[in-house]
């Protein structure tokens, strides 16, 4: 058993693996987050009750702020997602960005030092690698050419731990996954903004031609990677995870169109995203010859039961949609302020 601090353990991928350790495993887990916009303690309602579990909320860009909950709780390891996480945020103000993602995540390599934290995992993307054209995909020897304010920071952070480990001996491993879908990922980004207005009968906004490719992973086999690589990924290492699921983004939507039942009338081509990455893919051949990782999930049953997951979670869309849910904080924890 031991105890395992998760950065950013209220967002999406975050919340999806504390659920994963407190079910998996007998660690106990440390939950620290700001709760910014893509902060939501409602996606972790289920597990509050788990004496293994317990939340801190705290900013990992402020020292004063992180510092005490690792002098606290003495964490054996860290994975860390906390992140601003949407392209297109950064490309309207990449402040944000550079705060949390560079120097937040050198405030905590710091902090984790300070403290004898053993294993550190970062969890990255695979967008520091840049573009591709229609052939090739990301190996973990691929340059890095970050081309958003977001995979810009993203990059920055990765160099930070990369340093770390080089300069102070730091136990970090590096993760670079694709773009993941499933439960409780917030309506700002492709599936789950397409779901919901797919859902409410509204237009679906298409970038540019629609064309460019993602390679799409389902969050509970990103988990399951990160896991992996807490367990048995080798300092200093970098480990791309995929889910050999390269498709376009106009296939994407009329798939949703189709589990949704609605017409293609929907789609509304929209101006470009500036700078927009034209395609994705990864190969994931390290992560399963030297950590026994592939996706479980295809992408037609991953769709289907994320489609079928936000027909049953209207309640929360809306919440998140109509912001009802940055109360939930005050209700349950004003306490702890
Ligand atoms: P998200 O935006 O849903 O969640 C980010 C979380 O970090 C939120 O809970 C937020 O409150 C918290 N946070 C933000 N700034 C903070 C700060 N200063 N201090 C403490 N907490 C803070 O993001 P996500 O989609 O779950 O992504 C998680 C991580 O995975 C990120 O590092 C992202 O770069 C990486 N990643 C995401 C994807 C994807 O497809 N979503 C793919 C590959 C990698
Ligand atoms: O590749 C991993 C990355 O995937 C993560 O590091 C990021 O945190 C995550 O946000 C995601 O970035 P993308 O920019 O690829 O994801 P997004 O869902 O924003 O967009 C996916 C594709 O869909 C992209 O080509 C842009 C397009 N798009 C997106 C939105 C929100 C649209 O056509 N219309 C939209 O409204």
């Amino acid at each position: 058993m031991a105890k395992i601090l998760v950065t950013g353990g209220a967002g999406f991928i975050g919340s999806n693996f504390v659920r994963r350790l407190l079910r998996d495993t007998d660690h106990d887990v440390v939950n620290v987050d700001a709760l910014t916009y893509a902060g939501n303690l409602e996606n972790l309602s289920d597990v509050e009750g788990d004496g293994r579990y317990s939340f801190h909320k705290a900013d990992i860009a402020e020292f004063a702020s992180i510092e005490p909950v690792l002098r606290e709780t003495r964490p054996d390891s860290i994975v860390h997602f906390a992140a601003e996480s949407h392209v297109d945020r950064s490309v309207h103000d990449a402040s944000a960005f550079v705060r949390t993602n560079v120097v937040g995540t050198q405030i905590l390599l710091d902090v984790a030092r300070m403290h004898d934290v053993g294993r550190f995992v970062h969890v990255s993307t695979d967008e520091v690698y840049g573009s591709l054209g229609s052939s090739g995909r990301f190996t973990e020897t691929s340059p890095i050419q970050p081309n958003s304010p977001y995979s810009a920071s993203k990059a920055g952070s990765d160099f930070l731990v990369r340093a770390a480990h080089h300069t102070h001996g730091m136990d970090c491993c590096i993760t670079r996954c694709s773009n993941n879908y499933g439960p409780y990922q917030f309506p700002e980004k492709l599936i789950p903004l397409m779901i919901s207005n797919a859902l409410a009968g509204q237009p679906l906004p298409v970038y540019g031609d629609g064309k460019n490719v993602r390679d799409w992973i389902h969050v509970e086999d990103h988990c399951r990677a990160v896991q992996l690589v807490l367990e048995n990924g080798v300092a200093g290492e970098v480990y791309n995870i995929g889910g050999n699921s390269e498709r376009e983004n106009l296939h994407v939507v009329r798939k949703l169109l189709e589990l949704t039942g609605q017409s293609e009338d929907l789609i509304r081509f929209v101006k470009d995203r500036p700078g927009h990455d034209r395609r994705y893919a990864i190969d994931g051949a390290k992560i399963e010859r030297e950590l026994g990782f592939v996706p479980e999930w295809t992408f037609e049953d991953g769709m289907a039961a994320t489609v079928d997951w936000y027909r049953e979670h209207g309640a929360w869309v809306d919440r998140v949609k109509s912001g009802a849910y940055r109360s939930y904080y005050e209700t349950q924890y004003g306490r702890l302020d």
